[in-house]
């Protein structure tokens, strides 16, 4: 499958199967997070995988998500030192983790605030300055949804996205950016729609300059976006967002890479990330 194709195949698994992960599969994903350990602004993001096979009673006891994932043996813990862009660049790896599960039939599901941090952060020996943004559980799904999962699933509307016109511009965010003029870019774009988002908030907006240089920006929603101190999700969402266009874009061999080239102006309310130049 192309990365194109696994985006569009991936959705939040929060109910898992008993089948266990054989250990090749599990040493090529241990082997992809270690090799993958920088996100496009260069900081380094430090992924585990945890599992909990390996834990005794009282360990396990306290590493919950509050009954949101079911059956989950493996989990995906991924750190990063504080700066102002750790969370994209985590969004950004722990995404393209995410996509590499899907291509071998696992499913994940972002978790950033259903999960116990404190314990979670204890088994993943957090250095001095680290934080613990974000984890995935990591299975095979099961059949059914559980009714927790369900409940989530309809309170987000996780099924989902906004439209291109409320999304992706052409110079100025008056200006929508319509699905038949975005050319060779289109899969790109429609990579970056339809990504995952803390709560399905879909905040990426991205404008395209006249010399075809796209510009990423979040429309943050600051009291939602605050709730969790210093883990803004909605960074997070942006990193994934990059994730997903460049998968795309490199899969398809169009040029280019990321800068902050930030354009003359910003849109008001908006918040300038990256440009893909
Ligand atoms: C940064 C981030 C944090 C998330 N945190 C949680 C969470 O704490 N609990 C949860 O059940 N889902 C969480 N989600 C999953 C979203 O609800 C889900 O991605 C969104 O509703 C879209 O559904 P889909 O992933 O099935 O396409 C999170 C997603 C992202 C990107």
């Amino acid at each position: 499958m192309t990365n194109y194709d696994l985006i569009k195949k991936r959705t939040s698994v929060r109910n898992y199967d008993r089948q266990e992960i054989g250990t090749s599969v599990l040493e090529e994903i241990n082997n992809y997070c270690t090799a993958l350990n920088r996100g496009p602004f260069n900081n380094e993001v430090r992924m585990k995988l945890l599992d909990l096979g390996q834990l005794d009673r009282q360990e396990l006891k306290n590493l919950g998500t509050y009954g949101i994932i079911k059956g989950a043996r493996y989990y995906i813990l991924a750190a990063i030192r504080e700066t102002d862009t750790a969370l994209e660049d985590l969004g950004y790896c722990l995404e393209n983790v995410i996509i590499k599960a899907t291509s071998l039939g696992l499913g994940t599901c972002w978790l950033g605030g259903t999960f116990k941090r404190t314990a979670f952060a204890s088994a993943m020996h957090l250095d001095e300055g680290e934080m613990l943004p974000a984890i995935t559980p990591i299975g095979y799904p099961s059949r059914e949804e559980s009714a927790k999962g369900s409940l989530i699933r309809f309170g987000a509307q996780s099924h989902k996205r906004k439209p291109w016109k409320e999304l992706f511009f052409l110079e100025k965010a008056e200006r929508p950016l319509a699905e038949s003029e975005a050319g060779p870019f289109r899969n790109a774009l429609e990579a970056v729609r339809l990504g995952p988002s803390a709560s399905n908030r879909q905040p990426w907006r991205l404008i395209r300059d006249d010399n075809g240089a796209y510009h990423f920006f979040l429309k943050e929603n600051i009291i939602y976006n605050r709730i969790l101190g210093k883990y803004k999700m909605q960074f997070i969402d942006i990193g994934i967002a990059m994730s997903h266009f460049e998968l795309v874009a490199r899969e398809e061999k169009l040029p280019g890479g990321w800068s902050r080239k930030r354009p003359a102006q910003t849109p008001s309310g908006m918040h300038y990330i990256a440009t893909w130049l």
